[in-house]
């Protein structure tokens, strides 16, 4: 088969965690961003939208309230990661994308994950760094959830789902940890 180019980011992109402070060209966003909203959604609803957040004060306010709600959380692994003081859960990008989608919305979890992969894709077809992130929504889990709601001005009734932080890499990715086997059986 012939070397295809969408195979071989698929293979190529990794979750980053690791970046230069310069901001991202507007152009290398909208093209992020473009990817996101191209996504499939369940009977073509549509019913996300994205929350481009490049304001370096207000990240910071979102890393500490998000890591509160985490360092509260039943799971253990996410309540280490919210106790971990020297973790910035965005790793230092200065581009975060929030995905909300529209409560009560048919399978919109689903529809936002799918344009959360399409724009992490996107990001390394352009070379850039990114990563899905979760821990953000925890900031909209706490006390301060109506502020942050309101801060990032979310449309009546959406729900922050997921986020994807991008920038450019500060150090070139390692490669793709071995698939584990045994996933795909065939009846024919
Ligand atoms: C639903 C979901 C949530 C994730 N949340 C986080 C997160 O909050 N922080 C983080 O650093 N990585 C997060 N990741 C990235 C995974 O850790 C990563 O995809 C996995 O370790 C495999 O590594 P790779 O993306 O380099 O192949 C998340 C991935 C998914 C699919």
């Amino acid at each position: 088969m012939a070397v295809n180019i969408v195979l071989e980011t698929i293979k190529k992109r990794r979750s980053i965690r690791s970046y230069r402070q310069e901001q991202i060209q507007e152009a290398e966003l909208q093209a992020i961003l473009e990817a996101g909203q191209y996504a499939p959604s369940a009977v073509n609803q549509q019913l996300w939208h994205f929350t481009v957040i490049q304001n370096a004060a207000l990240l910071a306010e979102l890393n500490t309230s998000a890591k509160e709600a985490a360092a509260r959380f039943e799971d253990e692994h996410v309540q280490k990661l919210g106790k971990n003081k020297r973790l910035n859960i965005f790793y230092g990008a200065p581009t975060v994308i929030l995905v909300s989608g529209r409560e009560g919305a048919l399978l919109v979890g689903a529809d936002c994950a799918a344009a959360v992969q399409n724009m992490l894709l996107a990001a390394e077809a352009l070379g850039l760094g990114a990563c899905w992130v979760n821990l953000t929504v925890f900031a909209f889990a706490g006390d301060k959830a109506s502020y942050f709601k309101q801060r990032l001005q979310l449309p009546e009734g959406y729900q922050p789902l997921y986020s994807v932080v991008a920038g450019y890499k500060k150090a070139a990715a390692v490669a793709a940890p071995v698939r584990k086997g045994k996933v795909v059986s065939y009846v024919r």
